[in-house]
């Protein structure tokens, strides 16, 4: 298939001259004479590349820009300008251009941009593609730590199971989407979620249980339940550590029985829904305070599946990063599509007490901020911007050595980047690691080897 380009350009003359080149170059070209129905075309049809002139009567080559970098699958934006409109294009780069040419210039020399720009089109496609099969592989649970693989494999293990499951973890881990996973792979009916702290307690039962046909005044008819709608699938209770102790009590029945009655009904019914529990509350010491039924919590802990907070799986941060950049592109047609080393520095340096949910807002704050490309610090929601913030008020061990590590590392090396001018290759046999990995290192760090470079 060849590749499609939108060619637009005012002058009817060039318009000519530029597409026979193109298509001598077996492109495939569609030529339009201005910005508006290259928005209409852009909108309607696919392209690979589109090439502008920056100056167009109303709407100009920006607006063209901005719209095909907006588009689900952005095409590449090579500009013409002329001479006099070189600054306009070096910002119209920062803004996702592919490229520029300055008029005059040879119909060769645009075949060669352009095609560069397809095959850079096709590229990103193509990881595009990769990344959509990854994440199919992932399930909605993204994380490649150590801790997110055994957390992935007790999924795997109990998901086709009947057996309840209680998911532990800090706000914002992933408990929510845990349970979906669970439910995804378990192959059942309905995935019913009731959120226990949400519903007044004195509707909770009857929403929970079903009601009986009069059961009380204003009853009215029957009424299935929550547990009996999640039928043949699976109900999520989540925040179970704020379900109220009476209907611990009446939960904690129905699963030993195997049984419900619907509130004001004599009739038994089969319990047939899964239960997953899920809360970021300490169990344990409510069951020590009363507060929680001990049978109960025995009963949904059988299985126990605790989702790591972000602090400790540091290591995933890309990769939640690349998802949630790209749904932000998706979903408000954000520019940003990548973090800039200091940016990820910052992200590394921060606690996450909010976990994956508090990162995914920063994120979808800052790609909506960013006016380039690529997220730099600035675009960060502030409390994260400043550098060396205390972890948490009292640090874990952990938190307190790796702190220190980061520090150290960064001090380390600033200085040998100073040593050697910025020049990677020649610092890394003195730092004994390989090219790559001091490239790494230095990424992590934030420590950007360019800065040292050119006689500083
Ligand atoms: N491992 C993960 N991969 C991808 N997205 C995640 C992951 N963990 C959490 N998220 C995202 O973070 C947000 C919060 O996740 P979720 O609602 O599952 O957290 P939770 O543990 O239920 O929190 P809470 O205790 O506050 O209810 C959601 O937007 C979810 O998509
Ligand atoms: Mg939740």
């Amino acid at each position: 298939m060849p590749e499609r380009v939108l060619l637009v350009e005012d002058r009817e003359s060039l318009r000519g001259l530029l597409s026979r080149a193109l298509v001598a170059g077996r492109l495939e070209v569609v030529a339009v004479g201005d910005a508006e129905t290259a928005a209409e075309r852009l909108r309607e049809e696919p392209f690979a590349v589109v090439v502008s002139d920056v100056r167009l009567p109303g709407a100009d080559g920006a607006s063209v820009l901005r719209l095909a970098r907006g588009l689900p699958t952005p095409p590449e934006v090579v500009l013409m300008t002329a001479y006099a409109e070189v600054p306009a294009a070096v910002s119209a780069l920062r803004e996702g251009a592919y490229d520029y040419l300055a008029k005059p210039f040879e119909p060769e020399e645009l075949l060669r941009v352009v095609r560069r720009a397809a095959e850079r089109f096709a590229l990103v496609g193509r990881a595009r593609e990769l990344e959509a099969l990854l994440d199919d592989r992932e399930g909605g649970l993204i994380g490649r730590a150590p801790s997110m693989g055994n957390v992935r494999r007790l999924i795997e293990r109990v998901a086709p199971l009947t057996v309840p499951v209680l998911l532990r973890g800090e706000s914002g881990t992933g408990k929510e989407v845990a349970a979906r996973e669970l439910h995804r792979l378990s192959a059942r009916g309905p995935f019913v979620a009731v959120n226990c702290g949400a519903i007044p307690e004195n509707l909770l039962e009857s929403e929970l249980f079903g009601v009986a046909k009069g059961a009380f005044t204003g009853a009215g008819g029957d009424r299935v339940g929550l547990i009996e709608a999640a039928s043949g699938g699976t109900l999520f209770l989540d925040e179970i550590g704020e379900l109220p102790l009476a209907l611990q009590v009446k939960l904690n029945r129905v699963l030993e029985e195997g049984e419900l009655r619907r509130v004001g009904e004599t009739t038994v019914r089969p319990m047939l829904a899964r239960v997953i529990a899920a809360t970021h509350r300490d169990l344990e010491a409510a069951v020590r305070d009363g507060k929680f039924r001990a049978d109960l919590y025995f009963r949904l802990k059988v299985v126990q599946i605790e989702l790591p907070p972000l602090r400790e799986r540091l290591d995933d941060l890309p990769l939640l990063a690349g998802r949630f950049l790209r749904h932000a592109a998706a979903r408000y047609g954000a520019r940003a599509r990548a973090l800039s080393p200091e940016a990820l520095a910052a992200l590394e340096g921060w606690a996450w007490p909010g976990n994956v949910r508090e990162l995914r807002h920063a994120l979808e704050h800052a790609a909506v901020m960013s006016e380039d490309e690529v997220i730099g610090p600035l675009s960060l929601p502030p409390e994260l911007r400043r550098e060396g913030l205390p972890v948490a008020e009292t640090p874990t061990y952990r938190d307190a050595v790796e702190r220190a590590e980061l520090a150290a590392g960064r001090q380390y090396l600033t200085r040998l980047m100073q040593q050697h001018q910025g020049n990677v290759s020649r610092a890394a046999p003195e730092a004994g690691v390989e090219r790559e990995t001091l490239h790494r290192l230095l990424r992590r760090h934030g420590v950007d080897p360019s800065q040292f470079r050119g006689g500083a």
